[in-house]
């Protein structure tokens, strides 16, 4: 009998790297997986149930072919090995699965609920660009997106598709109501506010911002400025939220403070300086006028970011970036402060208040 080339030791690095490699094969199923679970509203079905259910409880709720019952504790086994559902064994051996928060927040009434974001996010047209990441790099394509999407771009493809359009805002709605509520009450976040009497949110889609901001600083006149495809048709609304059609490339209107939620990390760094010049011309010599910024400031902690959720958001968001927007990109402390400086900004300050994001206000 030939004896094995690898040693004990070697044996187990090796199929430990498979092992590695396996999973990393598999990934894109936790997303799968999740999405699955939301479309057969399993959250929603427990906590409708009111108290925790077990798996034929569960099987008989949701509407699933009676062939595939015997198959749904592989897809609760997931939700339980992902923390999206918790399992209490009972004395009698029951088994029985209950909501944890992240599942709570994927609810479909909750008030904060990140469903639309996840679904959206989890569609192919968002989804498929990622499958040409290699040709985006190996060509002059100016992203993945456009590659699969007859050369137009992210937002080019959304002014001409209305379903995919009011899809993609609405999940933005969610987001914004979500990160609105735990800022508004925030001290910090509410100091940024002192001295401040007019805002305009570029960029800010459907004013989900905007109009969280002016309910809770109602001396703020607050104005949202946004593609014309986006905010034609929303008048001036209640909560004194004004909508301008333009172009931030082009021209911002003056204000004292100038907000720019998300948007930055859509764009490469020449777009990001050509913005904030604008934003800095839209400031003008206000005294207090400032721009501030909500998006994410990479702090990678470790090389081993996949242990750490922060960290794995920050790496995984920077990819979806590049995919989406070919130079889009989540940037560093010393990446933001290098656009401040080309923009022609004085100082800025972060603060981290937001989990994966921060709150960047930025002075000219
Ligand atoms: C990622 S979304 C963020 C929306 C919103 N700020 C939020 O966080 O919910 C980017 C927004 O920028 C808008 N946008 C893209 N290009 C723009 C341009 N040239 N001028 C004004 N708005 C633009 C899009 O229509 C979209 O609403």
């Amino acid at each position: 009998m030939s004896s094995s080339p690898f040693n004990e030791e070697e044996t187990k690095q090796l199929l430990e790297a498979q092992a590695h490699i396996h999973k990393h094969i598999f990934y894109f199923l936790n997303s799968m997986a999740l999405k699955c679970a939301l479309q057969l509203k399993i959250p929603d079905t427990i906590h409708k149930h009111g108290e925790p259910m077990t798996l034929s409880e569960l099987a008989s709720s949701l509407s699933i072919h009676s062939s595939k019952v015997p198959s749904l504790y592989r897809l609760i086994r997931f939700l339980v090995s992902s923390k999206f559902l918790e399992k209490k064994t009972l004395t009698n051996g029951e088994e029985r699965f209950s909501l944890t928060l992240s599942s709570k927040l994927l609810l479909n009434d909750h008030p904060l609920t990140l469903s639309p974001f996840a679904l959206t996010l989890l569609d192919p047209a968002l989804v498929n660009p990622a499958h040409h990441l290699s040709s985006w790099f190996e060509t002059e394509a100016k992203s993945s997106f456009h590659i699969a999407n007859h050369g137009m771009s992210f937002w080019e493809h959304a002014s001409l598709n209305p379903e995919f359009s009011d899809c993609f805002n609405r999940a933005m709605e969610c987001d914004s109501r979500f990160v609105t509520s735990l800022l508004v009450t925030n001290k910090e976040f509410r100091g940024l506010f002192d001295g401040i009497e007019t805002l305009v949110d570029v960029g800010g889609g459907n004013g989900t911002t905007a109009k969280a901001i002016s309910v809770a600083f109602p001396w703020l006149k607050c104005s949202v400025l946004d593609m014309p495809h986006v905010v034609a048709g929303l008048q001036e609304q209640e909560n004194n939220v004004m909508f301008i059609v333009g172009d931030m490339f082009q021209a911002i209107p003056s204000a004292d403070a100038i907000l720019l939620k998300w948007i930055l990390h859509d764009w490469g760094d020449e777009e990001c300086i050509k913005i904030l010049q604008r934003c800095k011309e839209a400031i003008g010599k206000k005294h207090g006028g400032k721009v501030i910024i909500i998006d994410m400031v990479m702090d990678i902690q470790s090389e081993d970011a996949n242990s750490n959720n922060i960290s794995s958001t920050h790496i995984l968001f920077d990819m979806e970036m590049m995919s989406l927007n070919g130079q889009g990109k989540e940037r560093t402390k010393h990446e933001w402060e290098n656009l401040f400086i080309q923009a022609g900004f004085n100082a800025y300050h972060i603060l981290p208040i937001l989990g994966s994001r921060s709150v960047i206000e930025v002075f000219p």
